[in-house]
């Protein structure tokens, strides 16, 4: 952790690992990644140098949502491990000096939830069905959804059960929506939260923050004039973050929420964010800009002004399990992402080139001020496997978009850590089964962990160098920034940070001068003759004081 004061909560100015477990390492041989292959490999995440995990989820799951159908809040699923496992899992974090953020699913639970279940036994008009959004149906028979929503993985957000009645899910028909006007849904989060608080996890990280309470009545999107959609961001979401911060403000430790939140208008991004509602929050238009001077420094500009509204410190994520890799958007064409993955598919990829912009945008993102994420495979410069076979294909929005969105499972593909021979360490040798997703590409045996280590110029070894100075230097993390306009030339994003710390990134096509400097302490690429080449960045002590 890298603060300008001693007393700055560690949050504020972290490096967040996101673990997807079941692609991280597999322990036990099954082909799935597991609670114990993440505790064989903590080594490479304090090694690496980050300051906190994220795991996405590990709960009870059938997995129809890779784990973001939770059948039960309170324990761990037996293809992750055990529920002593996990609290073993946090031990060891914390005894490497790794605090530990869990994933908490409160706007849908999986259709295998014994609440759910309960529902669907009950019939309508039981209480157990208030715990839910059941509505009858409309037409002559109840024959057609209840309002006009669509799930974002495609079709109607609405389910018909056997008994003729509909039941709301925003995204896959096996994740029901809670109904968050019931009291009992409210307890019960709350419970959940200090089980997992008493367990010793140092956050949670809340999936679709905006979702949870939807607009009275359940109107239908068409002639719905008025913002936000009825369906999220309503204004009663943020009473319920205010009864988990005060939860959480009860524990020591300096615990902390972070809210997935894709929300465009800064002023309604920063209620979230107010003091007594959720410490930070992911920062999407950044993933979202394409590889652009003007557009990246108009969302850091945006960025921090929004959050400078309320306080909180900013985040800063290039990739995670529900993205395109980094890698492949940056050697695109067009680098700008929005969801389009259709659309994208497929489209010619410069990998050298997209690695090259990932490198610098790893020292961009970790000078900026607050905290910052790194996906599992950032560090090894991993890309978006593409050509996956349609057969393998397991993400929900595949087969529910008909086969038009590709799904998320090529940022998903279990992580190369050793070896000449698939999976490259991913599951011990003699393992039982193939990886659940194996479609690594031959490629990766350079890529791995091993085989990058060592290697000065790897991808791997610079994470390592910057993710190290990151934490000497006083000035990075949360802090002051100051743009140093004009200096070096058009295209350039060069600013500075407290201690004589300056970041250039060179977006233009040309080689660019340095500024005045008495060293430099970080390339992403070779300097050429002292000058900063095109998509490359460079951490310098700068002359004089910063
Ligand atoms: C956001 C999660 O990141 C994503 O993986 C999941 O499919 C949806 N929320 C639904 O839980």
């Amino acid at each position: 952790m890298t603060s300008t004061e001693e007393n700055t909560p560690w949050w504020r100015s972290a490096v967040i690992y996101q673990v997807y477990p079941r692609s991280f390492a597999d322990g036990n041989g099954d082909g799935t990644g597991d609670i114990a292959g993440l505790r064989a490999r903590l080594g490479h995440l304090a090694g690496l140098g980050v300051d906190a995990l994220w795991l996405s989820p590990w709960y009870v799951s059938p997995l129809a949502d890779g784990g973001y159908d939770v059948a039960d809040y309170r324990d761990v699923d037996p293809a992750f491990g055990t529920l002593d496992e996990a609290a073993a899992l946090i031990g060891d974090a914390h005894a490497l000096g790794l605090r530990v953020i869990v994933d908490l699913v409160p706007n849908h639970c999986s259709e295998q939830h014994p609440w759910f279940q309960a529902a669907l036994t009950a019939g309508p008009g039981a209480p157990e069905r208030e715990l839910f959004h059941f509505r009858a149906g409309r037409g002559p028979q109840g024959e057609l959804p209840p309002n006009d929503w669509q799930s974002h993985f495609g079709g109607p957000a609405w389910q018909q059960t056997a008994d003729g009645a509909w039941y709301l899910h925003m995204f896959a028909p096996e994740q029901p929506d809670w109904n968050w006007e019931h009291p009992e849904v409210r307890a019960e989060f709350l419970s959940v939260l200090r089980f997992w608080l008493d367990l010793g996890v140092d956050g949670f990280r809340i999936d679709v923050t905006d979702h949870l309470v939807k607009e009275d009545g359940l109107p239908d999107t068409a002639g719905h004039h008025h913002t936000p959609h009825p369906w999220r961001d309503q204004e009663g979401v943020h009473d319920i973050y205010r009864s988990w911060r005060a939860l959480l403000d009860e524990y020591t430790g300096e615990r902390t929420f972070v809210a997935e939140l894709w929300e465009e208008d800064p002023q309604r991004f920063a209620r979230y964010l107010r003091a007594d509602e959720l410490h930070t929050a992911f920062n999407f238009p950044l993933l979202r800009s394409p590889w652009d001077a003007d557009a990246l420094r108009s969302v850091i500009d945006a960025t921090l002004a929004a959050h400078a509204l309320v306080g909180a410190p900013a985040t800063w994520v290039l990739s995670n399990h529900d993205t395109t890799r980094h890698v492949t958007r940056y050697g695109r064409a067009d680098t700008s992402y929005d969801f389009d993955r259709a659309a994208r598919h497929g489209l010619p990829v410069d990998l050298p080139l997209g690695t090259r912009r990932a490198r610098a945008a790893a020292l961009l993102t970790l000078a900026l001020p607050g905290s910052t994420y790194v996906y599992q495979g950032d560090e090894l410069g991993l890309w978006e496997v593409e050509d996956i076979p349609d057969h393998l294909r397991q993400d929900p929005t595949w087969l529910r978009s008909g086969g038009v969105d590709r799904g998320r499972d090529g940022c998903r593909v279990p992580l190369p850590w050793a070896g000449a021979e698939q999976p490259f360490g991913f599951s011990p040798e003699r393992a039982s089964a193939a990886p659940w997703l194996d479609v690594q590409p031959d490629a990766w045996q350079a890529l791995s962990v091993a085989a990058q280590s060592g290697d000065p110029d790897s991808h791997l070894e610079f994470y390592r160098a910057a993710l190290r100075l990151r934490r000497q230097e006083g000035g990075l993390g949360d802090g002051p920034m100051d743009w140093q306009d004009g200096v070096v030339a058009p295209a350039v994003l060069d600013f500075t940070r407290p201690g004589s710390f300056r970041c250039v990134v060179n977006l233009s096509a040309a080689p660019v001068p340095l500024p005045p400097h008495e060293a430099v302490l970080l390339a992403s690429e070779p300097l050429a003759d002292g000058k900063l080449p095109s998509d490359a960045a460079v951490w310098l002590r700068a002359a004089g004081e910063g």
